[in-house]
C-alpha cells in the first residue's frame, strides 16, 4: 500500500490533468473530510481525497491574479470595486480590499445584505432596488452601512426610495445609471440623465455621488482593439451625460463601470472606478477574447478555477464519462486543463462525456480530470465551496455563502 508520503509525493510529480491516485489509497473518508475542514484542519489532505465535482482554486494562479489587477490600479489610479457575482465569498472580496481595492460591487441585494453582514465597507449595488420588499431591505442596508451606494435608472425608482428613506430618517449615496450599450438597465444618456440626476440632487434623503454606465456588451468583444473601439463608442454619450452633469453644477465624483475585459481601456475611458470581477479566476469564453499583447488569448489574468472530476466509466476506445453534468453547469466550451484536444459534450444531468482522436491522453476510470468552466457566474453558484490548491495540497476552505437559494434572492 503506498505510503501518506509517497502518495504526496507521487500527487506533487503527477501531471496536472490526472492525478492517477485512486480514491483508495486517501486515508480520510468523506465524513472524516468535513469534521477536518469544519475544524480548518487542512493536514495532509490532498486533492485526490475530495468528493467530485469540486471547485479548486488554484492559490498561486489567484494570487498572481489579484496582484496584476492591484499593480494595474495603483499605476492608473482608477479605483477597484471588484463585482462580488463571480465568486458570491466574503473571504475572496477581504483579499480584494487587503490589496488597496476600494469596495465591492454586488448584483443582488442579498449579495449586499452577504457582504456588510461581513462587515465590509463601500458596497455599490449595481442594479436598482424594485419594488416595495427589495427597497425596504435597502433602506435597511444603509441604516447598517451608511457607505452602501445605489445605483437608480428611473425616476419611479427615486421617490419610491425617497419615501422610504424618509420614513426611516435615513440618507443614501446614489449613483445614476446611464445606458452604455447594454439594454436590461441604465436611462437615457443626455437630457433625461440629467433631469434624473437633479431630481436625485434634489431629494432629502438621498446624496447624488456619481454616474455609472456599464458596458457588458463590450466585455467579451474579441480582440483588443475592436474591444476597445466598442467600448469607448458604448460609453460615450454616458461621458457626455457626465460633462453635463457636471455643467450644471451636479456632484458628479465618481464614475463607474468596466469589466475584466476593458480593464486597461476603461482608464482612457475617464472612468474613476473599475467594476471588474471575472479576473480573479477567468473562464474559457473570457479566454478566447484576445487580449492587448496576445490576440489569440487573454492572458492577463490566468485561469486560476476549475472543476475536478471523476471519471466514472470508460467502456470505449478514446472517450469516457465524468461526474460533471448539467447540474454542475458543464458546458461544450469548457475545456480540459492540459489537454487542449479533448472535446467535452453533456452525458446528462449528471455526467459529462469526454472524447479525444488516436493518440490522444490516456485517461482511465477513476483518474481525477480537471475541467475549466465557460461561465464563472453560473459555475460558482452552484457550489458550496472553494477548495483552494497549492500543488496536490489543499491549504483552505472558502464556502461561497452567496450562491444559489433563499439566500441569493
Ligand atoms: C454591472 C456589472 N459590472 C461589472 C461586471 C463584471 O464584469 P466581469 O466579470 O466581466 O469583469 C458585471 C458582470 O456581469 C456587471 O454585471
Amino acid at each position: 500500500m503506498t505510503s501518506r508520503r509517497q502518495f504526496l509525493a507521487a500527487g506533487a510529480a503527477g501531471a496536472v490533468l490526472t492525478s492517477r491516485v485512486r480514491a483508495a489509497n486517501s486515508e480520510f473518508n468523506y465524513s472524516e473530510i468535513e469534521e477536518r475542514i469544519a475544524r480548518r484542519d487542512f493536514r495532509d489532505l490532498v486533492k485526490a481525497d475530495l468528493p467530485t465535482p469540486a471547485l479548486i482554486l488554484d492559490e498561486a494562479l489567484f494570487q498572481k491574479n489579484l496582484h496584476t489587477m492591484a499593480e494595474h490600479n495603483k499605476a492608473t489610479g482608477l479605483k477597484l470595486r471588484a463585482h462580488v457575482k463571480i465568486h458570491k465569498c466574503p473571504e475572496i472580496s477581504k483579499q480584494q480590499l487587503a490589496l488597496g481595492a476600494y469596495g465591492v460591487c454586488c448584483a443582488t441585494t442579498a449579495e449586499c445584505e452577504l457582504m456588510i453582514g461581513s462587515g465590509i465597507k463601500n458596497v455599490l449595488h449595481t442594479c436598482q432596488p424594485a419594488g416595495r420588499a427589495q427597497i425596504a431591505r435597502t433602506v435597511a442596508l444603509v441604516r447598517r452601512e451608511p457607505t452602501f451606494t445605489g445605483v437608480l435608472d428611473d425616476p419611479i425608482t427615486v421617490g419610491a426610495l425617497e419615501e422610504a428613506l424618509s420614513a426611516a430618517h435615513a440618507r443614501m449615496n446614489v449613483i445614476v445609471d446611464v445606458y452604455a450599450g447594454l439594454e436590461r438597465q441604465g436611462c437615457q444618456p443626455g437630457e433625461s440623465a440629467l433631469q434624473l440626476a437633479q431630481k436625485v440632487d434634489q431629494s432629502k434623503h438621498m446624496k447624488l455621488v456619481g454616474i455609472m454606465g456599464y458596458s457588458g456588451g463590450a466585455s467579451h468583444t474579441h480582440g483588443w482593439e475592436a474591444r476597445r473601439q466598442r467600448s469607448t463608442s458604448d460609453v460615450a454619450a454616458m461621458l457626455e451625460t457626465v460633462e453635463l452633469c457636471r455643467k450644471s453644477g451636479l456632484p458628479v465624483g465618481i464614475v463607474t463601470g468596466g469589466s475584466t475585459g476593458t480593464y486597461n481601456i476603461d482608464t482612457e475611458n475617464h472612468l474613476t472606478e473599475l467594476q471588474a470581477g471575472s479576473y480573479i479566476f477567468m473562464d474559457t469564453l473570457y479566454r478566447r477574447i484576445g487580449g492587448k499583447s496576445d490576440e489569440h488569448v487573454y492572458s492577463d489574468f490566468d485561469p486560476a478555477l476549475t472543476v475536478m472530476t471523476t471519471v466514472i466509466s470508460q467502456t470505449r476506445p478514446n472517450q469516457c464519462a465524468v461526474d460533471y453534468g448539467n447540474k454542475a453547469t458543464l458546458r461544450t466550451t469548457d475545456e480540459v486543463k492540459g489537454r487542449p484536444g479533448v472535446k467535452i459534450d453533456s452525458g446528462g444531468a449528471e455526467y459529462g462525456m469526454l472524447s479525444w482522436n488516436d493518440g490522444g491522453p490516456e485517461i482511465k476510470l477513476g483518474d481525477r480530470v480537471e475541467i475549466y468552466p465557460s461561465n464563472l457566474d453560473t459555475s460558482t453558484n452552484v457550489y458550496d465551496r472553494y477548495y483552494v490548491a497549492r500543488g496536490e495540497s489543499i491549504v483552505d476552505v472558502w464556502p461561497i455563502m452567496g450562491r444559489s437559494g433563499a439566500a441569493q434572492r
